[in-house]
């Protein structure tokens, strides 16, 4: 056997002399065979081709997978990052089963096995798939390894690209750097899933290119499918992954290729088998191109120029919008009611970006409307489920981004954009004059008429709604009280598994109800009673409290020795373990950092001002900042809140308890707090944001030992943009920036009664670029003495002496 192999090698080899390549006549290697580079495995069919290549205009080589018919349509390979330089690259399958790319003794690459083979071989199968198959083990479905598992930049009819909830990797395709580099490129294809959402995302690096829209069940909302085409994405969706991949069909030859430039192109192989055809691209257009028209803009490829302002907003700049720079986007004219007196009008749209947003398959569309018309932060709605009868609801908060007009006048997918009533009267005067049928909706109109557009309802796993909206009631609630066997069963009995954090009240826990939802149970340790106080006033006080920035206590649970708090689980944590993390802090870019400022703002106001309460936190620092699923900020962890009076500003303790390096001066060395020292700890919060830098232990070579002195002389300087963090350097708006900054040094200002107040802050947080603020005064400092753990490092001091402890909870 092996010696007329050898045979066919040496009679192949004296061909090679005249045709340069030559293949092994078959599709599979086994154990101690090798491929070398002129030779090549073919797999049934004849379609694809498996062997060593060189890119476009280089001379490296490339170990890779080919359209036996056009060689030049490369759909995957293996050692992207490691070029050989000459042709002397071998590949060979060892004993194991493991591919061994290899020069000489140097190993370029190899793959990875989920298990050993004892009699393995490699076949390249007639879907491109190169696969590695234990031959002792009969069943061929059974791979050891596949190169569909290793994505590049194609995706061929049955391969899978992934998005894993779990802990594994995802599955995506990565373009090549250029034509004549396979090397990974900045541009990715990725399937994402949120909040019972699944959208298909085109990224530029971390930046959002295009989108598909969410899956409806059929098709991706913004990128429609035609039925008559074969290739029908399929979906499939489990507990711990989603997964989207085209079948199989040996009668057509098709791709799906991610470009050097980011677009994404499908191709079918011509009947004569010598080129492709074009199905279609994506993007299709400008209008295609993420957020192309900015905030609440609107893209009409069909107009000039293209994009628009929706109804009842305005440009943020004029002067811009007239040159066409439309990255500023639109601003409302005026603003929302918000109690009632609201309505809505109806816009032929494509559904915005999912990026503050909720949905609930449950809700009737009337109930949607009324829903959203009651918060202030609702901007729209649209009803997300088609066919079945059910409506459904998803609402938008905040900015709508990424709208277009669909093209072709096909679609009817329309959402309903929150104005004031006086705006609406506007159009309605407008529309009237132009005797265009009207297109307003107010509220209590009808359910009916509405959309074929979108069935999320098949893909919903569960879902899970955080609470948004803002919630204005502070009546008292009886906080639910929850049995210990039940506390004990959703977090598998308080085992060490579930612990997620230590301090000094006790352990916390995650668990989760029957139900599915998330929780985490605070646990006040039997054996220390110390914090019983601060649990105490923890359960008071935040029962009164609801607003979707204040993390949400779902009852207690008090039987014998226990003493437990139970609060909804978030799910990411605390938000210090984003900006100070290494990896982790690009995943918050400038836009979502904007708002979680501006969401711990709004929360802070809520406590100060806005519940009927007046109470002051006294802890507001990062690591009591928690983030939901979708990275919106709650303040959490009240043990040490106090409620004062009404016309009582200025409270004094004895007991000081507090973090060093978020502690207003006048606190720490007097014991007075007010509505002001939080307002310091606010601003420390603002600019560690900014920054991604603790005030705490930080270091300058030549400037300050703290972040705010730091900031202090580059604000003084005129230098102030060079405290950004580094990695926002792509993402940060200048003006937006500048004014966190500045808005971040009134608030640490040394003497309580030159800080703002809440409601200023957060105005001026969201003020117009230009606008006049006042100028900061010298902030005010208390770092305190020595302490190793600066996470969990908190000062006490009574009476003068001060005492350090560690208090930490959540
Ligand atoms: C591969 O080579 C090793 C040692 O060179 C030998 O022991 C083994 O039997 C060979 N395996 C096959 C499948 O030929
Ligand atoms: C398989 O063999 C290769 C080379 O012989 C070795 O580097 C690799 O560690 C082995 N893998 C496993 C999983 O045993
Ligand atoms: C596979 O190997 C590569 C290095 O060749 C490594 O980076 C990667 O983490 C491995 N993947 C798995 C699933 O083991
Ligand atoms: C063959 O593969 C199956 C599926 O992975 C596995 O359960 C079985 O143990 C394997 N048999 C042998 C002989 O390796
Ligand atoms: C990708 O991002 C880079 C850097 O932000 C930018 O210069 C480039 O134009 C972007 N390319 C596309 C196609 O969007
Ligand atoms: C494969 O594609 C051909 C041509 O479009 C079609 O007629 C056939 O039904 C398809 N087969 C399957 C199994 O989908
Ligand atoms: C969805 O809406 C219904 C009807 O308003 C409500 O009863 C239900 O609690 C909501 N579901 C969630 C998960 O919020």
């Amino acid at each position: 056997m092996l010696q007329s192999q050898f045979t066919t090698i040496l009679a192949a080899l004296i061909y090679s002399l005249i045709f340069l390549k030559f293949t092994l006549a078959s599709d599979t290697l086994s154990a101690n065979q090798t491929i070398r580079d002129g030779q090549t495995l073919v797999s049934e069919g004849q379609i694809f081709e498996l062997g060593f290549f060189s890119p476009g205009r280089s001379k490296d080589r490339f170990l890779g997978i080919w359209y036996k018919p056009t060689p030049e349509i490369v759909v995957w390979v293996a050692n992207r990052n490691q070029p050989i330089k000459d042709s002397q690259g071998i590949l060979t399958i060892s004993r194991n089963g493991t591919l061994v790319l290899s020069r000489g003794q140097r190993i370029i690459w190899s793959s990875n096995l989920s298990s050993v083979a004892s009699s393995p071989v490699m076949r390249l199968l007639q879907t491109g798939n190169l696969v590695c198959v234990d031959k002792t083990n009969g069943t061929s479905d059974n791979y050891i390894w596949q190169s569909f598992d290793y994505p590049c930049d194609t995706r061929l009819p049955g391969m899978q690209i992934v998005d894993n909830l779990g802990d594994g990797q995802d599955k995506y395709l990565q373009s090549w750097r250029s034509s004549d580099d396979p090397s990974l490129g900045d541009f990715t294809y990725r399937i994402e899933y949120r909040g019972g959402v699944v959208e298909i995302v085109i990224y530029n690096a971390s930046i959002k290119r295009c989108r598909s829209g969410p899956w409806t069940g059929h098709y991706f909302s913004n990128l429609p499918f035609t039925p008559t085409i074969p290739f029908k994405p399929n979906l499939v969706i489990n507990k711990d992954m989603i997964s989207l991949s085209d079948a199989f069909n040996s009668s057509v030859i098709t791709r799906l290729t991610l470009d050097k430039s980011g677009s994404l192109h499908r191709y079918t192989m011509d009947e004569s088998k010598n080129g492709w055809n074009l199905v279609h691209s994506v993007p299709r257009d400008s209008c295609d191109n993420y957020a192309q028209c900015g905030p609440n803009g609107i893209c009409r490829i069909s107009k000039v120029p293209i994009c628009e302002c929706l109804k009842g907003f305005a440009p943020r700049s004029q002067q811009d919008w007239d040159l066409q720079d439309w990255s500023g986007g639109c601003i409302r004219t005026r603003p929302l009611n918000c109690q009632n007196g609201d309505g809505f009008v109806k816009v032929g749209a494509n559904f915005p970006d999912m990026v503050q947003f909720q949905l609930n398959t449950s809700m009737s569309l009337n109930e949607c409307q009324s829903q959203c018309s009651k918060s202030c932060s609702c901007t729209a709605y649209a009803t997300p489920l088609v066919s079945d009868g059910v409506s459904g609801c998803l609402m938008w908060f905040g900015d709508l981004i990424d709208i277009r007009e669909p093209p072709g006048a096909d679609s009817n997918i329309n959402i309903y954009i929150h104005l004031p009533v006086s705006e609406l009267e506007s159009i309605n005067d407008l529309d009237k004059k132009k005797k265009r049928p009207t297109k307003l909706i107010f509220i209590l109109t009808a359910v009916g008429v509405l959309i074929s557009g979108l069935i999320l309802g098949g893909i919903l796993l569960k879902i899970r709604l955080t609470r948004q909206g803002e919630e204005r009631k502070t009546e008292d609630l009886e906080l639910p009280s929850f049995d210990l066997a039940t506390v004990a069963a959703a977090t598998d009995n308080f085992s060490s598994e579930n612990m997620i954090g230590e301090g000094g009240f006790g352990l916390v826990y995650w668990g989760s109800f029957s139900d599915g939802q998330g929780i985490a149970v605070k646990r006040l340790s039997k054996t220390s009673r110390q914090g019983i106080e601060e649990f105490k006033n923890e359960v008071r006080l935040i029962a009164k409290l609801q607003h979707r920035n204040l993390v949400r206590l779902l009852g207690c649970c008090t039987e014998g020795e226990e003493m437990m708090l139970i609060y909804e689980y978030m799910q990411n944590k605390s938000l210090d373990n984003f900006i100070f993390d290494k990896y982790k802090r690009t995943i918050l870019l400038w836009p979502k950092r904007f708002d979680i400022i501006m969401g711990i703002a709004r929360g802070l106001l809520y406590l100060h001002h806005d519940s009927r309460l007046k109470i002051i936190h006294r802890d507001l620092k990062t690591s009591n900042i928690l983030l939901d699923e979708y990275l919106n900020p709650k303040i959490s962890d009240f043990g040490l809140a106090r409620i004062v009076g009404g016309c009582q500003n200025i409270s004094r303790t004895e007991r000081v308890i507090g973090t060093y390096g978020y502690m207003a001066p006048e606190y720490a060395f007097d014991g007075k707090f007010s509505v002001k020292s939080d307002v310091y700890s606010m601003g420390v919060v603002l600019l560690e944001i900014v920054s991604g830098k603790k005030n705490r232990g930080f270091r300058h070579t030549y400037n300050s030992d703290s972040l705010l002195g730091h900031a202090w002389l580059l604000w003084k300087e005129d230098k102030a943009l060079e405290l950004i963090d580094e990695c926002l350097k792509y993402s940060f708006v200048e003006c937006q920036v500048k004014r966190c900054i500045h808005v971040g040094l009134l608030c640490v200002q040394k003497y309580a009664e030159d800080r703002p107040v809440m409601s200023s802050v957060l105005f001026m947080l969201g003020s117009e670029e230009g606008a006049n603020l006042p100028d900061p005064k010298q902030p005010g400092f208390f770092m305190g003495g020595s302490c190793n753990n600066e996470e969990t490092c908190k000062v006490e001091s009574i009476a003068n002496t001060m005492t350090i402890t560690d208090l930490e909870a959540r």
